[in-house]
């Protein structure tokens, strides 16, 4: 079988799901590369910083690995602002929902709300925006790690002169994430806070 045969989803046999089921199986082996190529579209979004989103993205990533951070960090560092390119209002959120399935659920939790923390850093120098939006998620056991992520990561990688990695130094570790069961409890460790920092990972990087 090359295709199905149905043009409407409800008359289609078992064969053509069993079928369509081993071609999806192929096409999620290769997400981590689907998505490194996503990123380096992001290097033709938002202009006017000194370097580029993706310059911004593998910065933000160099300076987790150089902190010692795991892989679940660096990789969330990486993809963060993954979704720049197509959901510029809720970008946070586009990318927690790319790493939801792979990553523990602390890296999820910050990602996906680092943009109202961010606001700290510009929002009073804006009209109509909050700086202290972060506010609203005090008491989530995650805040002071999502302060962290955007103080240390974030906020200050847009650096021109910083000594960023190269991407593909990150592909393996892109790569291992997303070869992982989808919502395995071992990956995803409800409620595990990994400290961003760790000084002895750190020295022999
Ligand atoms: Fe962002
Ligand atoms: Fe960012």
């Amino acid at each position: 079988m090359e295709k199905v045969s149905f043009t409407q989803m409800k008359d289609g046999t078992r064969e053509e799901y069993e079928f369509l089921t081993a071609h999806e199986i192929d096409h999620t082996r290769h997400t981590a590369d689907r998505l490194l190529t996503a990123l380096v579209e992001l290097d033709n979004s938002l202009s006017g910083y000194q370097i580029t989103r993706l310059g911004h993205s593998v910065q933000s990533a160099t300076r987790a690995w150089r902190d010692g951070a795991d892989t679940d960090w660096v990789v969330s560092a990486l993809l963060h602002d993954i979704g720049d390119i197509y959901a510029p209002y809720n970008h946070d959120e586009y990318a927690a929902t790319i790493l939801k399935p792979f990553v523990r659920e602390q890296c999820t939790w910050c990602v996906q709300t680092h943009g109202d923390f961010q606001m700290l850093y510009y929002g009073h120098h804006l009209e109509g925006f909050d700086q202290h939006k972060r506010e609203r998620h005090r008491g989530n056991p995650y805040f002071d790690d999502c302060a962290e992520f955007c103080e240390r990561w974030d906020q200050a990688s847009f650096d021109p002169d910083y000594d960023t990695l190269p991407l593909e130094f990150f592909r393996e570790m892109v790569r291992e994430v997303f070869a992982r069961t989808p919502y395995d409890a071992a990956v995803i460790r409800k409620g595990d806070r990994v400290p961003l920092t760790d000084a002895v990972a750190a020295g022999g990087r």
